[in-house]
């Protein structure tokens, strides 16, 4: 998968790509990222990106110009067509269904990455998709942008190692994970429960599916429904 980045702050992208899961995957060509700065797309001596808005307020809302100007350079720098998601707290909430099927349908990501008080409303008319990863306000897209890399990148076929595995964990099933223990089977009068230590397969698939009903019930109810 191809993504590209549009955003004012390219920097904060490479210290977390490249770490990791995610920098593995670029290694191993299955991941392929381009970080844009939108200054690059600004003709005058300040590069300006930004203007009081109209009918006043406060704060600076982003100019529609250098924004259409640079996704549509972008998008023709590669042949496949991106699907461009741009971020914000009025989008649709970021689900890990939604993860999955952004790793399933698209060769090529192109992320806008909004700044300021927002963005000039004509420059949507540019977006495929809006997302918000949760009901609170960042400074700007490109903490969500690298959740919805990291999030999307895991699911592509070959990134996570099979001790990795994205098939049991949680919402998967729309089910929160099963608490798991690992050595020593006592810490500090702490024990591993039993059946886990029972090697009892069909036991401890069981024993799984409840907790994870459980603690789903007790925590978030909201995804039961
Ligand atoms: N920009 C600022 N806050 C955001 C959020 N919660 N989700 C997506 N983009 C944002």
């Amino acid at each position: 998968m191809r993504i590209d980045i549009l955003t004012l702050f390219p920097g904060m992208f490479p210290p977390v790509l490249d770490a990791s899961i995610l920098g593995r995957a670029q290694a191993n060509n299955i991941l392929e990222v381009h970080c844009f700065d939108l200054r690059d797309w600004t003709h005058d001596f300040h590069r300006t990106v930004d203007d009081e808005p109209y009918g006043g307020g406060p704060g600076m809302v982003m100019l529609v110009e250098p924004l259409a100007n640079a996704i549509e350079d972008i998008q023709a720098r590669d042949p496949r067509p991106a699907h461009t998601i741009f971020f914000t707290p009025a989008g649709t909430p970021l689900k890990q269904a939604r993860a999955h099927e952004l790793s399933e349908e698209f060769e090529r990501l192109l992320l806008v990455c909004g700044h300021y008080e927002g963005i000039d409303e004509r420059a949507y008319e540019w977006a495929d998709e809006e997302i918000s990863i949760g009901d609170y306000v960042l400074t700007g897209g490109e903490l969500p942008a690298l959740v919805l890399i990291d999030a999307v990148a895991r699911l592509l076929p070959g990134v996570l190692g099979h001790e990795e595995s994205a098939v049991d964990e949680s919402f998967v099933e729309g089910l929160l994970e099963y608490p798991q223990y690992t050595r020593p089977a006592e810490f500090r009068g702490m024990v591993v429960p039993d059946v886990l230590l029972s090697g009892h397969h069909a036991n401890i698939a069981a024993w799984r599916k409840a907790k994870a009903q459980e603690r789903t019930r007790s925590r978030r109810p909201d995804l039961l429904d």
